[in-house]
């Protein structure tokens, strides 16, 4: 099983970072793939509304930037993990800015996708804000990956009360929740 992993904070090892780590841990536990990448440091360049990809003049996508090598990458995985923290009470840029490239995947004409549906996928968020508050940042990303692309949801991990980076350190139950899901995951 191949996994790739998203992690969409501007803050090296912070609570996004720590507990998307932690599922990865759980999935490599039963020998499967992880390669992580921090959405920060990918330069990727953002959507330019071309439409290449949707008039099929290019396999994926005519920018000339990290984000285009590893559009074939998810095509190949068997699940993606996904994780943002809550900025401006919504995902952050880096993480719209990723989802904004996977419209290569959709397909305008009859609103269905091509190559990810049945894939599965893991979110996580991370609020300052207690983890009621920004449910609906979960329930866009499953609008996504669920509802549109038709993929497998296989956990959704809802963090909050994070401020420092390493916040997260005191809410065990949440480490135990992404070990849980990463173990499941087959
Ligand atoms: C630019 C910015 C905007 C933020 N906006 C919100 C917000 O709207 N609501 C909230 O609860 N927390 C907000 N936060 C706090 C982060 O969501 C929180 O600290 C999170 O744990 C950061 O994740 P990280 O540790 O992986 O960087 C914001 C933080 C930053 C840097």
């Amino acid at each position: 099983m191949k996994v790739m992993a998203f992690v969409g904070s501007a803050r090296k090892d912070g609570n996004t970072s720590k507990i998307v780590d932690a599922i990865c841990s759980g999935i490599k536990k039963n020998g499967h793939e992880v390669e992580t990448y921090n959405l920060a440091e990918l330069d990727n360049k953002g959507c330019r509304a071309c439409g290449l990809c949707q008039a099929n003049k290019v396999e994926y996508c005519s920018i000339n930037d990290k984000m285009t090598e590893l559009l074939p990458k998810i095509a190949d995985a068997d699940c993606i993990i996904v994780g943002t923290p809550v900025y401006m009470v919504h995902v952050s840029g880096y993480t719209k800015n990723f989802l904004d490239r996977l419209f290569t995947f959709f397909v305008e004409s009859n609103h269905t996708t091509r190559l990810l549906p049945g894939k599965k996928y893991i979110t996580v968020t991370c609020s300052g804000a207690p983890a009621e508050a920004f449910k609906n940042v979960t329930e866009y990303l499953n609008q996504i990956f669920g509802d549109y692309s038709q993929m497998v949801n296989s956990g959704n991990i809802i963090a909050g009360n994070l401020h420092s980076k390493d916040d997260i350190l005191s809410q065990q139950e949440i480490f135990n929740q992404a070990e849980e899901i990463g173990q499941k995951l087959n």
